[in-house]
């Protein structure tokens, strides 16, 4: 079927030709002078495009006077500049056809707002609301701004596996991937006996593509992989998910300094491409969910990053004589408060904290001469603290073993992981981004499970 984007149409300078459209109703409008207004969207912009059917067409009466909120329709029709003000250009139609209409008493995206909680049960539908049209399109932006970026620099797009036997993090959250029959589980001494699961190995969702993307850093130099994570962690906050995406580079020949290099370089891309890319759907955000937005990013930009330790951070957060819900002191892990503390007010712009204690960290991460911190680093920004989570992996072989034992993982689960370091090691690292996090930074939106197709959380799998 041929039709034009109306998003193109909406940009045409050339009036007075036929164009074809083709969308869902937004609104119908019936004047007295005997046509109707229908605003018609089709997800190539935010703005509707305006169209005008006269009481002249044959369906008049029997479809587009039925057209209600909901309803998908072609239009053919000539394109003019607009009479009315709110647009540039309509379409007056010469021809309305209907593939199916929409019955007003049943759908439940009519005019008046909705919460933002309603629409999560009705996610199916929620894509033709304005704000998650404008998510959509945030979302591809930012994913093909990422792709850029990394393509521009050499990095290798990596597809690393979502079914793994390695809990990179070490925090015990790996959702379990078994074929058991789970009213009879085999048991061996009174555990139950993976050796007769699908993989022979007790098996999960991946928790981060980190591991696996260092055998082919320690390859082929510099790699990124962009894609699902899972995470079991019972966390009913407006940051965690229990399936997100997640970018991660990991870079061979580079250092601590070097990443948090890349990790700026990265941000102040993506803030810079949503800018120049999104106008519409940031003008929307801006105007009706985040008044601060616009200002915010562009500050963005090209704003410094404060470098600051670990150590010099909980100083800063106790010497504050704010009150946080949460204690600070040298050896627990910043919290988002503290994290907001440090970016919103101590430093009023972007904050990379730096070596955290080993005890608090994941064991591949470098052990820093002091023997008391690794060489890790979480970038924070504003409104959602911690965006980006990253290291310098260890890449001494002895030192990584230790820290294996340490962290009571199974080391025969690790073995080949070790390998890198036996077999020419280099100093690599890399981080992740929280890919629903930068969404929501760049649209202002309050909630995680909004910047989402289909939110995965505890207690909630629908669709
Ligand atoms: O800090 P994290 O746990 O780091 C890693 O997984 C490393 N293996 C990354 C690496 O070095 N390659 O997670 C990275 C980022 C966090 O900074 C946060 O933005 C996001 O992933 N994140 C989540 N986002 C949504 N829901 C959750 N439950 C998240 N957990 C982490
Ligand atoms: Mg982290």
């Amino acid at each position: 079927m041929k039709r034009e984007f109306i998003g193109d149409v909406l940009g045409s300078t050339d009036m007075d030709r036929e164009v074809t459209v083709a969308g869902w109703v937004k609104t119908r409008r019936d004047s007295k002078g005997g046509f109707s207004f229908i605003e018609l969207n089709d997800g190539s912009c935010f703005a509707n495009l305006q169209v005008i059917a006269d009481n002249t067409l044959a369906n008049y009466a029997g479809d587009v006077q039925k057209l209600f909120p909901g309803a998908a329709v072609r239009v053919t029709g000539k394109l003019v500049a607009s009479q009315g003000g709110g647009q540039s250009v309509e379409v007056q139609a010469a021809e309305v056809h209907v593939f199916g209409h929409c019955e007003p008493d049943d759908y439940p995206l009519q005019k008046k707002r909705i919460s933002f909680e309603r629409l999560r049960e009705i996610a199916h539908l929620r894509p033709r609301t304005n704000t998650f049209g404008a998510i959509t399109r945030l979302r591809n932006a930012l994913s093909v701004a990422t792709h850029g970026f990394f393509q521009a620099r050499g990095f290798y797009y990596l597809h690393t596996p979502i079914i793994t036997t390695s809990d990179c993090e070490g925090a015990g959250e790996m959702f379990a991937v078994t074929t058991l029959d789970q009213d009879n589980l085999p048991k061996v001494d009174g555990k139950t006996d993976y050796s007769k699961d699908f993989f022979g190995k007790k098996a999960g969702l991946t928790v981060s593509g980190q591991l696996e993307a260092e055998t082919y850093a320690c390859a082929l130099g510099n790699v990124y992989t962009f894609g699902p994570t899972f995470r079991a962690e019972n966390s009913n906050t407006r940051r965690h998910l229990a399936e997100f995406w997640m970018v991660e580079p990991e870079m061979a020949f580079a250092d601590l300094a070097d990443d948090a290099e890349l990790a700026r370089d990265y941000l102040q891309h993506l803030f810079r491409y949503v800018l120049d890319n999104c106008g519409g759907d940031m003008d929307f955000f801006n105007k009706r969910i985040d008044t601060t937005l616009l200002e915010r990013l562009e500050s963005l930009v090209d704003s410094p990053y404060e470098i600051i330790s670990y150590t010099d951070a909980v100083d800063i957060l106790v010497k504050s004589g704010e009150t946080f819900d949460y204690p600070v002191e040298w050896g627990t892990d910043l919290q988002s408060e503290h994290e907001r503390y440090l970016t919103e007010q101590a430093f009023k712009t972007p904050v990379i904290v730096r070596d955290y204690p080993r005890e608090i960290k994941a064991f591949y991460m470098r052990l820093n001469d002091d023997e008391r911190t690794v060489a890790a680093m979480d970038v924070l920004l504003p409104q959602v603290g911690e965006i980006i989570g990253g290291s310098q992996r260890e890449d001494r072989a002895d030192v990584l073993r230790r820290r294996i034992a340490e962290s009571h993982l199974e080391p025969d689960d690790y073995g080949w992981y070790c390998d890198l370091r036996r077999f020419g090691s280099v100093p690599h690292a890399g981080f992740g981004l929280g890919f629903e996090r930068m969404v929501q930074f760049c649209s202002g939106m309050h909630n995680i499970r909004d910047v989402i197709p289909f939110p995965r959380t505890p207690g909630s799998i629908a669709f």
